[in-house]
């Protein structure tokens, strides 16, 4: 039986990967790395220290000097920004509707894919982004692209956000979320885009448990 295989999970905001993911590496064992967790607090260092969302080689040069740690804990997965927990400041709107222009810089993709190549190289990982099949981790055993209406996907931020605490109107979001895509899907470095070994799996209608169990299904195939 093979065991340690690598899922990759990709799609458009709020297809329900992270939550989804989560559920499925719990199942198997799994470490899940939540790959937007990194781009985010990257983005958040940068407004921190006032560097220019545009500027590729400072980004680049901030990020080669910083420390990045994904930690499971009983609160869910902590992001530690070079020591310090960020978990909840990469969320906030500033770095959502800022995040896709500094993910759009090649350099700053560079670095990150090879932490995240690392990460995954003993296999038995469930890592969800937008680019994982398609160059993180080509040689996935199971590959998954996840989307649903633009829609329901808002309206799923909406309620995530709620429960954060952090404001938010309903319209706005749906505008933002198509904004991202749009920006994930039209980038240069690595778009948003299925890969063509990945299986569709539309979460419109479905329940976070329907999906998950879905994806455990195939996973089983795969470990036989
Ligand atoms: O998954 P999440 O919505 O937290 O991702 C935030 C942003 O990070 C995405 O909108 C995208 O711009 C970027 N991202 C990426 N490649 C990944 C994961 C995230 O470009 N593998």
């Amino acid at each position: 039986m093979k065991k340690n295989i690598q899922i990759a999970i990709d799609g458009p905001a709020g297809a329900g990967k992270s939550t989804i993911a989560k559920i499925v590496a719990e199942a198997l064992g799994f470490t899940y790395i939540d790959t937007g967790a990194m781009y985010r607090a990257v983005t958040y260092k940068a407004m921190q220290q006032n560097i220019h969302l545009d500027d590729e080689a400072k980004l680049a040069e901030m990020l080669a000097a910083s420390t990045i740690e994904l930690k499971p804990s009983s609160q869910g997965q902590l992001v530690f920004l070079d020591a310090q927990n960020v978990t909840e400041e990469i969320r906030s709107n500033e770095v959502t509707s800022s995040v896709s222009q500094v993910a759009a810089h090649a350099r700053v993709r560079e670095l990150l894919v090879a932490q995240q190549q690392n990460l995954a190289a003993n296999g038995g990982v469930v890592m969800d982004g937008r680019d994982i099949a398609t160059h993180v981790l080509k040689n996935a055993e199971l590959k998954i692209f996840m989307s649903a209406t633009v829609e329901e996907r808002a309206r799923r931020r909406f309620i995530d956000n709620q429960k954060r605490g952090i404001d938010s109107s309903l319209e706005k979001l749906q505008e933002e979320i198509a904004l991202r895509d749009k920006k994930d899907s039209e980038r240069e470095a690595s778009p948003l885009i299925q890969a063509e070994d990945a299986v569709f799996l539309d979460t419109t209608a479905l329940s976070i448990d329907d999906a998950a169990q879905a994806i455990l299904k195939l996973a089983e195939e795969k470990m036989l």
